[in-house]
């Protein structure tokens, strides 16, 4: 087990942050695309009990690392925007409870773009979110059928113009490489989309997930994706425009202003601490010398029995060992343009890493060390960054 202190502690030497992150697993529809643990119920969802068991396990994890700042608040799904702005701010007054909570906190809620959900943003606002994240996904509408979406693309950029006029911040969310994309269809849409946003945008490479609807449906020859190179022409188109129009990339899937960065994401990249409440969801807590990985129960209803009767929903609890802890830095920090600190790997791995492997990387152009001493990938090094980091953890 590897000791944790303030040398070596995985989230020495970047300032300090600490992130709760809160899962909401339902969502009206489930999208064919999508595995994230998201489900849908017929009949309605008993919100109150699921108010008292975020509010018990946001109490158990503080007693379990009491003492932190609380600086990002992020409500992820599934669909957030499915709760009544009563169970935010109630779950807000659990966190406040359990930690203190920075002055400048940024709270953010995942919110699907729907005109139904848009009427429930003032309520968000008054309970304390301050940053929405929408799922756009796409501004055609055929595409946003093929997807399974259940909303437009007029409906969805309605949705982002509340969003401005509500919340301090607003990002949102395209999937892009879908079926039949051209670059030239992609320039347009993407330059469209930059028109609505402010500071930033999330652009994922649509991802075909074992066992989902659209992994049948590509194994059945009935959905064709880009080819490799035809994504890598469309990744790169994207780097371009956003660039150009001010919202670089800071982390593979993610533009933002300089400074407007998701704070909340950036602490799973630098490896802060972070408390994972409600179903299937993950954390990394410091506690006694140790780092913790934790997972929750992921059957919503299984999650609140166990909430219920154990105070808290944790099925997993594991101390990591140095070598872990090392391996998920490089696999974490090196997703971001900023890179990663070497020194801050050699405390926690107790060895530097390998200067031939480096210099061979280098030479390769796919990694290199900046002025202050960063290591960080290359825009050329970023498409094939899974295999650059196995080179180095190796
Ligand atoms: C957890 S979802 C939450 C957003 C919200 N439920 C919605 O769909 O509007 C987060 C984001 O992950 C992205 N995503 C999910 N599955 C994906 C896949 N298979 N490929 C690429 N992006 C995906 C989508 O852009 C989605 O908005
Ligand atoms: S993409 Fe969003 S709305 Fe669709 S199933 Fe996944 S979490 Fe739910």
């Amino acid at each position: 087990m590897a000791r944790v202190d303030a040398t070596n502690s995985p989230a020495a030497n970047e300032g300090s942050a600490f992130g709760v992150y809160v899962h909401w697993p339902f969502c009206l529809s489930k999208c064919p695309y999508c595995d994230f643990n998201s489900h849908v119920r017929h009949a309605a969802v008993d919100e109150a009990r699921f108010r008292r068991a975020f509010a018990t396990e946001i109490a158990a994890t503080g007693a379990r690392a009491p003492g932190r700042t609380v600086s990002s608040i992020f409500l992820g799904g599934g669909t957030p925007s499915l709760m009544q702005p009563a169970t935010v701010a109630a779950i807000l007054d659990a966190v406040g409870r359990a930690w203190t909570v920075s002055a400048d906190v940024e709270v953010t809620l995942e919110a699907n773009p729907t005109s139904v959900e848009a009427t429930r943003f003032r309520g968000y606002r008054a309970a304390g979110v301050n940053r929405v994240s929408l799922g756009v996904q796409a501004l055609d509408d055929g595409a946003l059928k093929r997807l399974g979406r259940t909303h437009t693309a007029q409906e969805a950029l309605a949705a982002v113009a509340i969003a401005r006029q509500v919340f301090e911040r607003y990002s949102f969310d395209l999937i892009y490489a879908r079926e039949d994309q051209t670059t030239d269809a992609w320039a347009a849409e993407l330059r469209r989309a930059i028109a609505e946003a402010a500071e930033h945008l999330s652009l994922y490479q649509l991802t075909i997930e074992l066992e989902t609807p659209f992994a049948a449906l590509r194994a059945a020859g009935k959905l064709t994706v880009p080819d490799e190179d035809c994504a890598r022409a469309l990744y790169d188109l994207t780097q371009e425009i956003c660039a150009g129009a001010g919202l670089p990339a800071y982390e593979v899937s993610n533009h933002a202003r300089p400074g407007a960065e998701c704070r909340h994401n950036l602490v799973y990249w630098r490896m802060h601490e972070y408390a994972g409440i409600g179903p299937g969801a993950h954390g990394r807590l410091d506690i006694d010398g140790a780092r913790h990985a934790t997972a929750t129960e992921k059957r919503p209803e299984a999650w609140l029995m166990r909430v219920e009767s154990l105070g808290h929903g944790l099925v997993t609890d594991e101390t990591l060992t140095r070598e872990e802890i090392a391996d998920e830095f490089l696999l974490m920090g090196l997703r971001l343009a900023e890179g990663i600190d070497p020194r801050r790997y050699a405390g926690i791995a107790g060895r530097g890493l390998d200067p031939r492997r480096l210099a061979t990387l280098n030479q390769e152009g796919a990694i290199e060390i900046t002025p202050d001493g960063r290591l960080r990938v290359t825009p050329a090094g970023f498409p094939v960054l899974d295999a650059v980091v196995a080179d180095l953890a190796a």
